[in-house]
């Protein structure tokens, strides 16, 4: 999937003008036709003072029925017209560019790797899906105001310079004043709106920060210090929001009046253009009706304007990563995995994270299928490291994994992905239902299935206590159930998904010694046929394995089985068990 173009600007015009062309054509001459209308009717008005003031006759009052039947009709449009316009843009428009950027945006997070994603913070990748979804406040500007105020004072002066060519040119002059001297009114102003988006973002980033800490707040008792120091950033907050309120207010006031003074100066100019008979009294009717209103236009489009690059500004900051390119792509003629035993190989692996040292230099390991490979080695020795190379989390720099003989690297993720369950040592659950999340990732699925997997996992008996059972809600991450009964949760959704390779990683460390015992026997339960790797740091947990595999720096410092392992002399398994032993000798008294 291509992200979206670097630029604010390009992104408008590629993703929201571009797929919409004739619905924003469609919305443009609407947009001509109402002005227009608006404008004409000004005119009748006008053409009908000129008539009646020429007082009464037969012809005259024939003139006037028609001048009224036209002012009738274009009545009908003016009120049909605005509103028409309103909704088209809504539905043709806005609505779909809306739907089509948070799709792409959404299909594009989903693209990211984990790891990606994981080193974002979660709240600010939405944060920016929303900012560049605002395209529509960006449109409406250019849209409604731009092309509206562009219509408006086309017409307007086009009117203007066919009544007297010094009136049009007089219009066009004060035009150009006001859009100055709105300019420079509004820079302090713009200057205090940005302090305000500014206060405003921390005090916000603050809030979420503290709320969604809020366990680690009450446990160290600090919900005062918090809500000081928020109730700090809010004042401030609030302090440059009056400030920059003024400022607007003065800078709206100025130009304001600024405005009624070209509307006189028109209005002045008019009556001396009739005492010299150059123009009639429609034209200084006219003159009246419109002159003001298109001043007014022209202050609104200065502040839309404002708005109009505060929003650019947005979906330029709110672009990045969507920008960034996704680290792990499908090569472009990928296959499907496909699994007919289930042996995994890893051959002369090499794989550093960037900026880091290497982990893997050459990096060795047979899987045979069926085979129960146990790993251990102390912490940050490259582990996890080695079994999310597995699931293709990073791509490494050297050598190959291959899955029965296939590369991981040209084979679609999905199919890799679907070949095998993993068991993290958190298990993270959906603020779904049970059922649902013992489910996820297959689509239809009966419950009597549900129930069985649950019972594998040794989950079915707690689940049925539950006051709405399989229904039951788990809560945000999971947080209403306990780190065990979340573990066998993880268990039962492996089950289901019942794939050829399994990955345990440290499934059962977080637990105490009993549910400790009860995650085994799941664990247990699901080996099975299958291929499987477990990480363990609690050696016990191991003995079901065929093998185990003992890491330090990324190598391979000794192999073989639990029993050979434990004996060896001078060996570091066998070292590492004689601690853990001891350990759980002294547990027990
Ligand atoms: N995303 C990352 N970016 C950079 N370095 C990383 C990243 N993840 C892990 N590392 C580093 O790689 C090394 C191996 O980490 P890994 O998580 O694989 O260790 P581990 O053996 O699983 O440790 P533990 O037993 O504590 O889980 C560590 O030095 C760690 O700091
Ligand atoms: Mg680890």
């Amino acid at each position: 999937m291509q992200p979206f173009p670097k630029s604010a600007l390009k992104f408008v015009y590629e993703e929201c003008i571009k797929p919409f062309k004739w619905a924003f054509l469609g919305c443009m001459l609407l947009i001509l036709a109402d002005s227009f209308v608006r404008n004409i009717l000004n005119w009748f008005m006008a053409q009908l003072i000129e008539v009646v003031k020429g007082g009464v006759s037969s012809e005259a009052l024939y003139q006037s029925l028609l001048i009224i039947a036209a002012i009738a009709l274009c009545d009908i449009f003016n009120v049909y017209l605005p509103k028409q316009v309103l909704m088209y843009r809504q539905k043709e428009l806005y609505f779909p560019v809306r739907e089509r950027i948070l799709t792409k945006s959404m299909h594009y997070l989903f693209g990211h790797s984990t790891n990606y994603i994981v080193n974002k913070q979660t709240g600010s990748l939405l944060a920016k899906s929303e900012q560049i979804s605002a395209t529509d406040q960006v449109l409406s500007v250019l849209i409604v105001v731009f092309w509206q105020y562009l219509c408006e004072m086309g017409i307007k002066t086009f009117l203007l310079l066919a009544i007297n060519i010094y009136l049009g040119l007089l219009f066009v002059l004060c035009v150009i004043l006001t859009a100055l001297v709105n300019y420079y009114a509004n820079k302090t102003s713009e200057r205090l709106s940005k302090m305000e988006n500014k206060a405003s973002s921390i005090y916000t980033g603050w809030l979420v920060d503290a709320i969604s800490n809020i366990r680690l707040v009450k446990q160290f008792n600090r919900a005062e210090y918090e809500k000081k120091r928020l109730s700090v950033l809010l004042r401030q907050y609030i302090k440059i929001k009056a400030r920059s309120m003024i400022a607007w207010f003065t800078s709206y006031t100025g130009v304001g009046c600024f405005i009624h003074i070209c509307s006189l100066s028109m209005l002045t100019y008019a009556v001396y253009l009739w005492s010299s008979e150059r123009i009639n009294v429609g034209d200084i009717v006219f003159v009246l009706l419109t002159v003001n209103g298109g001043f007014m236009y022209l202050m609104e489009l200065c502040i839309h304007f404002r708005r109009f690059q505060v929003n650019l500004a947005g979906i330029q900051a709110g672009l990045e990563p969507f920008n960034d390119n996704h680290e792990i792509e499908d090569q472009p003629k990928a296959k499907q995995l496909k699994i007919k035993k289930a042996e995994i190989e890893f051959k002369d692996v090499c794989f550093a994270y960037p900026n880091r040292e290497k982990l893997f230099d050459k990096f060795n390991l047979k899987i045979k299928a069926g085979e129960r490979v146990g790993i251990v080695g102390l912490s940050g020795n490259g582990k996890t490291t080695l079994v999310n190379l597995l699931q293709r989390a990073y791509d490494i720099q050297d050598g190959e994994i291959l899955i029965d003989g296939q590369n991981i690297k040209f084979v679609t993720q999905q199919s890799l992905h679907r070949s095998m369950a993993v068991i993290p040592q958190e298990a993270v659950l959906f603020h779904r239902s049970l059922k649902e999340n013992i489910a996820y990732g297959l689509d239809k699925v009966s419950d009597r299935k549900i129930i069985q997997a649950a019972k594998t996992a040794c989950a079915d008996e707690f689940i049925r206590q539950l006051p709405e059972g399989y229904n039951s809600q788990v809560g945000d991450r999971g947080c209403k159930l306990s780190g065990g009964e979340r573990q066998r949760i993880a268990i039962a959704r492996a089950v289901m998904r019942n794939s050829p390779i399994l990955i345990l990683d440290e499934a059962t460390s977080s637990l105490d010694s009993e549910s400790e015992y009860i995650v085994s026997k799941a664990v247990s339960n699901l080996l099975g046929k299958r291929t499987v790797i477990a990480i363990a740091h609690r050696l016990s947990t191991l003995k079901e394995m065929d093998r185990i595999v003992y890491l330090e720096n990324g190598k391979i410092v000794e192999e073989g089985t639990f029993d050979q392992l434990k004996k060896k002399n001078k060996g570091k398994f066998a070292k590492l068990w004689q601690i853990q032993q001891v350990e759980a000798q002294n547990e027990t008294f």
